[in-house]
């Protein structure tokens, strides 16, 4: 029963400006993309990683994931772990046009003795580990879909389009959901494999497909559970967010 990441990281960070892939540019001079695997594979639990890569980078993302996490010629890399020993497969694919698409691809890289899978985006470099062994353990512990969440401190409004013709500034309100039942989610998501992957066979969510997958699983009703987020594990998405993985590491490491 081996439990297995894939981590989307195809994506161009269009919202964080032009420039290198999201995934591939650097926070304290080490790729986002490697901040991410190391997270994944400082859980004991982690024995296999599948990096998505956008479709024209794999030969760079795997030689990128080569230099930094198998530094020798060893076949995979022995993270440092507490009474450590195992050590985390690193595996590359190309990834495709949507995020959905991308973690598809991950899962049809996955070999057949994986029960447990999460899915982690490489823009939540700096997830804790302890968040990754709370998601693990809830689908060990039977829940077909976890996602890690935290409650919001802003408001949220739902907006309609603007009627045919309307006139005067601004977008009209339709409705704000109650803010103490919301909760914003993050990754890792964790699944009973065999879930996510009938989740992901029914097809793609039209548009920019399915921004995550637990969503997916409640399209085939099945029960998805929120069980505590972490603040740092914020999605570097703006320019912001830049300044602030900056900051969390620098203080990490004062
Ligand atoms: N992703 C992916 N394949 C895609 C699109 C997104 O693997 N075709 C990945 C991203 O690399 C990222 C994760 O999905 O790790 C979350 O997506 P998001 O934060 O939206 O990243 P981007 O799509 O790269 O950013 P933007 O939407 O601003 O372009
Ligand atoms: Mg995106």
């Amino acid at each position: 029963p081996r439990t297995a990441v894939v981590i989307p990281a195809a994506g161009r960070g269009v919202r964080l400006g032009p420039g290198t892939p999201k995934a591939l540019r650097t926070l304290h001079g080490t790729p986002m993309l490697v901040h991410a695997v190391r997270a994944m594979a400082a859980s004991r639990a982690v024995s296999l990683v599948v990096v998505v890569a956008p479709p024209d980078g794999v030969a760079e993302v795997r030689a990128m994931v080569d230099d930094h996490l198998h530094p020798t010629e060893a076949p995979s890399f022995a993270p440092a772990r507490a009474g450590g020993g195992d050590e985390t497969d690193i595996v590359v694919v190309a990834g495709g046009e949507t995020r959905q698409e991308s973690v598809r691809r991950g899962l049809d890289a996955l070999p057949a003795d994986v029960t447990t899978v999460l899915v982690h985006d490489a823009a939540r470099p700096l997830v804790p580990v302890d968040i990754v062994d709370g998601v693990v353990a809830a689908v060990r512990g039977g829940a077909p879909a976890v996602v890690p969440g935290l409650p919001l401190s802003d408001t949220v409004k739902e907006v309609g389009a603007l009627a045919e013709g309307a006139t005067g500034p601004g977008e009209p309100v339709v409705a704000t959901p109650e803010r103490a039942r919301l909760r914003a989610v993050q990754t890792p998501q964790g699944f009973d494999r065999e879930a996510l992957d009938r989740a992901h066979r029914q097809g793609p969510v039209q548009g920019e497909g399915a921004t995550d997958d637990a969503g997916l699983c409640e399209r085939l009703g099945l029960p998805v559970v929120v069980v505590p987020g972490h603040e740092e594990a914020f999605k570097v998405t703006r320019p912001l967010d830049l300044v602030l993985a900056e900051a969390v590491l620098a203080r990490r490491r004062a």
